[in-house]
C-alpha cells in the first residue's frame, strides 16, 4: 500500500540510534526526506549514511532538544534545505538508574523531564508555526506504557512521559482546526539499545540466570508472549504519519502485545 509519504519532510528526534533510527530508515524507504536529530553526532552520521546507501534522502539535525534556541536553529536549517517540515516525531528520551524514587538523583530527574517533556515542547513550538501556515502537519510523540499504567523504579521517566501524554491531548485540541494531527504511541518493552542497557545494568545486579528467568516471566505477562521489536513501533508511526489516520487525533495508542489494555 502506498502511504503517500514520498513528498513529505520528517524531523525525527533521537534518530541517531534505537527506535528513532528505525523510524528514519523506514520513512526514507517510503521516499520521505528525513532530518536526523540527535545529540550523538556519530549516531546521526550512521543513520544518514544508512539512508543514503539505500538511495534515500537525509540530512543531519544535530542539537540538544532541551535547548530551545538550538532546536529553532536546527528546524530553520531543515526548512531552508527541504522547504518545510510536515511531520515531527518526538522520540528522544533518557532514562537513568531504575531505583526507587527516593534514591534517584534530582539532577537525573531534571534531565529526564528536560529531554522527554521540554524536548517535545521545544520541537513542537519550533515546527508548529510552519505547519499552521501551510495547514498541514502530523506530530507523533513516543511515550511509554510505564506512564499509562504506572511503573515502580521508573517514576521520574514515567512522570515526564505523563506530561507528554497531556501535551498530546491539549495541543491536539488547539491545532486540529489547522489540519494538524497530534497523537502519541505508547510502547511497552521493545528491543532497543535503551532496553539493552537497562538489561545490562540489571544483569550486573542479579546475574544472568535470574535475568533470563525475569525475561521469561515478562514474556508471560504479554498476551502475545513476545517483547516488541522496533518495526512494531515504526509501522504504527508510519500509519499515524499517513493520511490513512487523518481522523485520528489526541489519542494514545499502545503498541505493547496487549501488556495493558486501557479503556
Ligand atoms: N525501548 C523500549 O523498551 C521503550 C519502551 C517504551 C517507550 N520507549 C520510548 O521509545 C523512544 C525511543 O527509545 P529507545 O529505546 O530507542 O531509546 P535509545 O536510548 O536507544 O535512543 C534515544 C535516542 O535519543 C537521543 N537523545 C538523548 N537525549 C537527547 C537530546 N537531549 N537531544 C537529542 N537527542 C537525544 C540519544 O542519543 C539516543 O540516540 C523513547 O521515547 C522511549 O522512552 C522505549
Amino acid at each position: 500500500m502506498d502511504l503517500k509519504l514520498s513528498d513529505k519532510v520528517v524531523f525525527i528526534t533521537g534518530s541517531g540510534g534505537g527506535l528513532g533510527q528505525k523510524f528514519a530508515l523506514d520513512f526514507a524507504a517510503e521516499g520521505a526526506k528525513v532530518i536526523v536529530n540527535d545529540i550523538n553526532a556519530r549516531g546521526i552520521e550512521q543513520t544518514v549514511d544508512l539512508i543514503k546507501q539505500a538511495g534515500g534522502q537525509a540530512m543531519p539535525g544535530l542539537c540538544d532538544i532541551t535547548a530551545l534556541a538550538a532546536v529553532k536553529d536546527a528546524v530553520k536549517k531543515a526548512e531552508t534545505a527541504y522547504g518545510r517540515i510536515d511531520i515531527l516525531i518526538n522520540n528522544a528520551a533518557v532514562q537513568f538508574a531504575q531505583v526507587p524514587f527516593i534514591e534517584t538523583r534530582p539532577e537525573d530527574c531534571d534531565r529526564e523531564i528536560q529531554v522527554s517533556l521540554y524536548g517535545t515542547l521545544h520541537c513542537s513550538r519550533a515546527v508548529l508555526p510552519g505547519m499552521i501556515e501551510r495547514k498541514f502537519g502530523k506530530i507523533i510523540n513516543i511515550v511509554t506504557d510505564a506512564a499509562r499504567a504506572g511503573q515502580e523504579r521508573e517514576v521520574n521517566y514515567s512522570s515526564a512521559k505523563g506530561g507528554v501524554i497531556s501535551f498530546t491531548k491539549s495541543i491536539a485540541r488547539e491545532v486540529g482546526q489547522h489540519n494538524i494531527n497530534v497523537n502519541a504511541i505508547s510502547p511497552a518493552a521493545t528491543n532497543s539499545p535503551m532496553r539493552a542497557e537497562a538489561l545490562r545494568r540489571l544483569q550486573e545486579k542479579i546475574g544472568e540466570q535470574k535475568l533470563q528467568e525475569r525475561e521469561e516471566k515478562i514474556r508471560r505477562v504479554y498476551p502475545m508472549r513476545r517483547i516488541g521489536e522496533p518495526e512494531d513501533v515504526s509501522n504504527t508511526v508510519l500509519f499515524l504519519a499517513s493520511d490513512l489516520s487523518r481522523h485520528i487525533t489526541g489519542q494514545v495508542l499502545s503498541v505493547n502485545g496487549g501488556f495493558i489494555m486501557p479503556g
